[in-house]
């Protein structure tokens, strides 16, 4: 779709591609990186499917330079405002094969596997396989099965079928010959860096001061992260943003700061790194978090999104709700910055509503390291095992002291017009004896408590059961049964 109605933008974008400085001009804020390659630049080898972030047709790779190396990964480009990729180095797939035609070791790989039939799909998975080779075979380590997986989460195929591709995965071996020369576009990237943007249509701070100053002089413009909520609004919904600021150049807010008593994750910090941290201290939390969408959502997409964002069915504040999660807004008054703490659990007012001033960004999520003794289960119900959303969410924080509970925090989600905390089935649960009748006890509670809908992710039916299920599983597994989870039987 051609979308050069705007009104055109001052701001200039400059990323590398193929051995040079791309530069642009008159840019709209809202054009996504899709429309910019097919239909600015004429480089038609990345597909549109979806133009929702779900298929990975779109798929292409991009880097930035982080002390003096390249980080590589994979963008949904349908959804991704072109302004994002300023100072950033970008790969499509018409770009891997040498001058002469030689492939490159995914692309061959791809061919040896059969991993290609109608081929509508395969621009995307190379360059998920590209990344993958990258982050991984370039730096000398193999491709598991579980690698493959993840690296080929957001990317859909519906007619060869995943064997091939898999197998093409892990197959793929190094070959010098086809390394990225990092040297020359690191050094790029660092000129292109001296650019941060404070003015324009597209607003790129890269301080926080900044980030606050662009917030209160321009509350009209459109605030975004990673886009993978906001990008929609574009192609789904129409929506026009005449103006944007993207906060995910802040460098304080791409911090993970690690304190006595609590982890700080700034609000620009993507899940993919956020969830690390998190399983860091929670071991558990690393499967729940490779369940949330994809590759290249999650590692656009921030933690912050999803919190201001407010989804019923977004899948970490069920768990940030259990583990006491603080927020740490943040504003521009007059001249002086002024911040206020949030629980998470009173933040939401509701459907898609928050305390969150017209003039305040969300900067940190401040979440208490475990104490002692700490129990901890969260649970993602969802038609797809990966690239999908929940239908229901539960994460249960649990105190067991002699066998009887000290105390009990619930988050859940998918169950209500906001992400909600769980108060009456604690109630249940604390004090009493951790046995199968206050499991009753609380399944009755947790049915009573929240009114679900239906909808085409689920029933409401089904997703009151569901609940008083998790809660069965979280008694199991609280209490030693470890084989149901498919992690341990794997
Ligand atoms: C294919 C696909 C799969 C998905 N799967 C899941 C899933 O499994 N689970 C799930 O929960 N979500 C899922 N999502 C939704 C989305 O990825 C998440 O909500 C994500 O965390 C949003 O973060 P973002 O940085 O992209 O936010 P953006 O899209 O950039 O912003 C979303 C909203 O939050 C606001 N905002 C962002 N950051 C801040 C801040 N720091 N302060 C104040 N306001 C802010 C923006 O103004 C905007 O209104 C999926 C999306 C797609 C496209
Ligand atoms: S076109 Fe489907 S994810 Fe972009
Ligand atoms: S090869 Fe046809 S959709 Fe994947």
């Amino acid at each position: 779709m051609n979308r050069t109605l705007h009104p055109v933008t001052e701001t200039p974008l400059r990323f590398w591609h193929r051995d040079a400085v791309v530069a642009r001009h008159h840019i709209p804020p809202d054009r996504t990186l899709l429309d910019l390659l097919r239909e600015d630049l004429r480089l038609t080898a990345t597909k549109e499917g979806c133009a929702a972030g779900d298929c990975g047709a779109c798929t292409v790779v991009v880097a930035e330079a982080v002390n003096g190396r390249l980080q590589y990964r994979t963008v949904n480009s349908c959804i991704k405002p072109a302004h994002a990729m300023d100072g950033l180095a970008l790969w499509t797939a018409a770009d891997l094969a040498q001058a002469d035609g030689t492939l490159h070791p995914v692309q061959q790989a791809m061919v040896a596997c059969h991993g290609s039939q109608c081929g509508f799909c395969t621009p995307g998975f190379v360059m998920s396989l590209f990344a993958l080779y990258q982050r991984t075979v370039a730096q000398g380590q193999a491709v598991d099965r579980h690698r493959a997986h993840e690296a080929l989460s957001g990317n859909l195929c519906r007619c060869t079928g995943y064997r091939p591709i898999v197998q093409a995965a892990c197959s793929l071996q190094a070959d010098a010959a086809q390394a990225v020369d990092e040297t020359p576009i690191v050094a790029a990237l660092h000129q292109l860096a001296a650019y941060p943007q404070t003015t324009g249509d597209y607003l790129r701070p890269s301080t926080l001061h900044a980030l606050l100053q662009a917030r209160a002089q321009h509350p009209q413009a459109q605030l975004i992260a990673g886009a993978t909520d906001a990008g929609l609004w574009i192609t789904q919904g129409l929506r026009r943003m005449p103006q944007i600021i993207d906060l995910t150049r802040v460098a304080e807010l791409r911090r993970v700061e690690r304190y006595p008593q609590h982890i700080a994750i700034g609000a620009a910090v993507n899940l993919q790194d956020a969830f690390e941290a998190l399983a860091a201290d929670r071991p558990v939390i690393a499967p729940f978090g490779e369940r949330f969408a994809g590759w290249p959502v999650r590692q656009s997409g921030t933690l912050g999104g999803n919190v201001a964002n407010g989804s019923p069915i977004g899948d970490s504040m069920p768990l940030l709700i259990a583990l006491g999660a603080q927020l740490v807004l943040m504003a521009s008054r007059k001249g002086r910055v002024v911040h206020r703490h949030v629980p998470l659990d009173q933040f939401y007012t509701g459907y898609r509503q928050s305390l969150l001033a017209p003039d305040e960004v969300l900067a940190w999520v401040a979440v208490p390291r475990p104490a002692p003794g700490e129990w901890l289960g969260a649970y993602k119900v969802s038609k797809r095992q990966e690239d999908d959303i929940s239908a229901v969410c539960l994460a249960v924080q649990l105190h067991v002291q002699d066998g009887h509970i000290t105390a009990a925090r619930i988050g859940a989600g998918g169950v209500a017009a906001t992400p909600a905390r769980a108060v009456q089935t604690e109630a249940a649960l604390i004090g009493q004896p951790w046995n199968e009748a206050t499991l009753a006890a609380a399944q009755q509670a947790i049915a009573q408590e929240f009114s679900p809908l239906s909808d085409l992710r689920a029933s409401a039916d089904y997703r009151r059961t569901i609940l008083g299920q998790l809660l069965r599983r979280a008694w199991l597994e609280s209490t030693g049964y470890k084989t149901i989870r498919l992690e341990a039987l794997a």
